[in-house]
């Protein structure tokens, strides 16, 4: 018996002694355990580097169930390896009937800092509690500090009453003219067409558009845009937001209208942007697209998913999140989910740097490990 309890305590000093070693590798796919040995539960989020420190924001998610119960996660690291737990940076409302009331859904977060309000601005898709998918908001959150407490402003969908800027008198007639009711059926050439016309988006304008899947991306100039699956999915728009990332300027493309995109992720390289996104199947993995433009008004080029190799027609069975670059380097990585929707909290991820084509084309290569040259 005691030579059991012996065992026991050797196996279990032993576990503790591999969570307290410092990671000296990224290894997507397995289990990365933070400062307690727990898997990072920050899924669909993103990392932001403030004053020497990298900050990785994510979907606090349960174990079992698709509601947030918590909240947005708050992790905290000066290698990109090893995760400190922050806490909590975004809380659910534990007040019945609030918007951000626990068992809402809160996907997708983004955090960016403004240095011109001195602000961390948090964005999210936002749910509302009972209600499935069908709200498809975008949440506001702030703070002054980057691990929070972040303060709930508002959700809203965007761009209410706004044509996109694009969209000339005659497309704005053309669109005002088509009847939903005689679209019933989708994917069918009239209906493609219809929605390329601005079908869902007409129908959308008085309430706002549609904002599920999504990211932030500030540009070099300090422009921020929000960039959002809006008409049931179909569309991804541009948005830009005002100074403050609070709000909308009001200008907008609508990217790919008809093309079934999630999941956005950018990059600006040598004056381009690179989008990578996925298809949509929920949580299961897809082949993932990618566009390429010299301006973010467009025109915007589709280019063959940046996968290579064995897994690729499946995105290495992954979703994209978010792409940042490793401070003081020419190296981006491409941060994404590989969902476990029975447990949700044990989705893992998958992190790779991105490589190039001889021409500068984006691409991505699996790999078992790899480690991080701060
Ligand atoms: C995925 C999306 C996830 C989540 C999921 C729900 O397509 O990327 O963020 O919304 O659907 O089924």
């Amino acid at each position: 018996m005691r030579s059991m309890m012996a065992v026991a305590m050797m196996l279990w000093l032993g576990v503790n002694t591999v969570c307290a070693q410092a990671l000296t590798a990224i290894t997507p796919g397995e289990v990365w355990p933070d400062d307690k040995g727990e898997h990072i539960n920050a899924h669909g989020g993103n990392v932001m580097y403030h004053e020497g420190t990298y900050y990785w924001y994510g979907e606090n998610r349960p174990a079992r169930g698709f509601t947030t119960e918590v909240g947005v996660g708050v992790y905290s690291s000066k290698d990109l390896m090893n995760w400190k737990n922050e806490g909590v940076a975004l809380a659910v409302s534990e007040t019945k009937g609030d918007v951000i009331e626990r068992g809402c859904i809160m996907e997708r977060p983004k955090v960016v800092y403004n240095p011109t309000t001195k602000k961390f601005v948090m964005l999210f898709h936002l749910e509302l509690k009972g209600r499935g998918y069908e709200a498809a908001r975008v949440g506001f959150a702030v703070s002054d500090t980057p691990t929070g407490p972040f303060k709930f402003i508002r959700s809203l969908r965007p761009n209410a009453g706004k044509w996109p800027m694009d969209f000339t008198k005659r497309d704005i007639k053309r669109a005002m003219a088509l009847d939903e009711a005689k679209y019933k059926e989708w994917w069918t050439p009239e209906w493609r067409r219809a929605v390329d016309e601005g079908l869902l988006l007409k129908r959308d304008l008085p309430g706002g558009q549609m904002s599920r899947d999504m990211t932030v991306f500030v540009d070099d100039d300090g422009t921020a845009y929000h960039i959002h699956s809006a008409e049931e999915n179909l569309t991804l728009n541009i948005a830009e937001l005002t100074p403050d990332y609070l709000d909308y300027t009001g200008r907008y493309i609508r990217l790919a209208p008809g093309g079934h995109n999630e999941a956005p992720t950018i990059f600006k390289r040598n004056g381009v942007y690179w989008m990578i996104t996925s298809g949509c199947t929920g949580w299961d993995p897809n082949e993932a697209r990618m566009f390429k433009s010299k301006s973010m008004w467009g025109p915007w080029e589709q280019l063959p998913s940046p996968f290579r190799g064995e897994g690729a027609n499946k995105s290495f069975y992954t979703q994209g999140t978010y792409i940042f670059k490793i401070e003081g380097t020419d190296q981006y990585i491409f941060m994404a989910d590989r969902w476990i929707p029975r447990s949700l909290k044990n989705s893992r991820h998958i992190w790779l740097p991105i490589e190039y084509d001889t021409d500068g084309t984006p691409l991505l290569f699996w790999k078992d490990s790899w480690t991080v040259d701060n």
